[in-house]
């Protein structure tokens, strides 16, 4: 028996880094798996890249409120249902609020914080009404303390955690689960600046205690274990998955 059985989840932000292996691992958990994206060509080179028929590609711009709401009907028609939810996808904005204009402002929260709400709103009466749903909200350690150049994508990844209490304690009672990861610093497309400069990765590996930054399984394993049903006692949670970053100033001699 695998841990998903056949379960149909959504991952959106698929197309990316840490997208690509949290599908890769639901599908090796045995679910059935939804690839959501705006990038419709590297939706096809994250499917190829899966190789796994039960992986199957739905295009859909999140910064968009109808066809945002519109994706778990194209996701059920397909598979005949839809059992977990993965909020996954995110843009990134590094400006000092000096600088930082309420367009991108408000672009960032779009992307980040309203279109998880939209999307779980969207999937929330078919879950209550097959009386279970799992959500997994990833939000980042920029959300659980702040990290200079990230006030809009902080902000909104610290919505995403209120969210996700807020889901959990009005839902938890009709068989919803929403739970959340944090992830710290991951090398994928979104974070690929940061590994062309030595120094950037110097002090990458001092600031996190186990000594190196994060990879997608990092993030996947967390996610499964959300998803799956060894949590079932778990509801609002975030945990962060930061090589401890977020556990607290660790500098030598202070
Ligand atoms: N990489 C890190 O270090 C890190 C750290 C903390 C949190 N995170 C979070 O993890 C998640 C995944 O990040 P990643 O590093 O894999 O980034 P990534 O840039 O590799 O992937 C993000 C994906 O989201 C998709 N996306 C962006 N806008 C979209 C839209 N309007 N509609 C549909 N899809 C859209 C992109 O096309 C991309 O495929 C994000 O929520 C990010 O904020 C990443």
């Amino acid at each position: 028996m695998t841990t998903f059985e056949n379960d149909v989840a959504v991952v959106t932000g698929a197309a990316g880094g840490i997208g690509v292996g949290i599908c890769r691992a639901l599908l090796d958990a045995g679910a059935r798996v939804a690839l959501a994206d705006v990038d419709a060509d590297g939706l096809d080179r994250a499917v190829e890249e899966l190789g796994d028929a039960r992986a199957v590609p739905f295009v859909v711009d999140l910064g968009d409120d109808e066809q945002t709401a519109g994706l778990p009907e194209r996701v059920r028609d397909h598979f005949g249902g839809l059992d977990v939810l993965v909020n996954n996808a995110g843009i990134r904005q590094v400006t000092e609020i000096a600088d930082l204009t309420p367009s991108e402002w408000r672009r960032t929260l779009d992307i980040n914080l309203v279109a998880p709400f939209v999307l779980i709103r969207a999937v929330l009466p078919g879950m209550v009404e097959q009386g279970r749903g799992k959500i997994v909200n990833i939000a980042s350690l920029a959300g659980l303390t702040a990290v200079r150049g990230r006030a809009a994508y902080g902000a909104a990844k610290a919505g995403l955690i209120m969210l996700t209490r807020s889901v959990a304690i009005e839902f938890g009672s009709r068989g919803i689960w929403c739970n959340a990861v944090a992830p710290g610093v991951v090398e994928t497309p979104m974070t690929s600046s940061f590994f062309q400069d030595p120094a950037v990765t110097e002090s990458l590996v001092q600031v996190t205690p186990v000594g190196r930054w994060g990879r997608p399984k990092d993030i996947a394993a967390p996610v499964i274990f959300l998803a799956g049903r060894a949590s079932d006692f778990i509801n609002g949670v975030t945990v962060p998955a930061d090589g401890g970053w977020t556990a607290g100033y660790h500098a030598v001699g202070v």
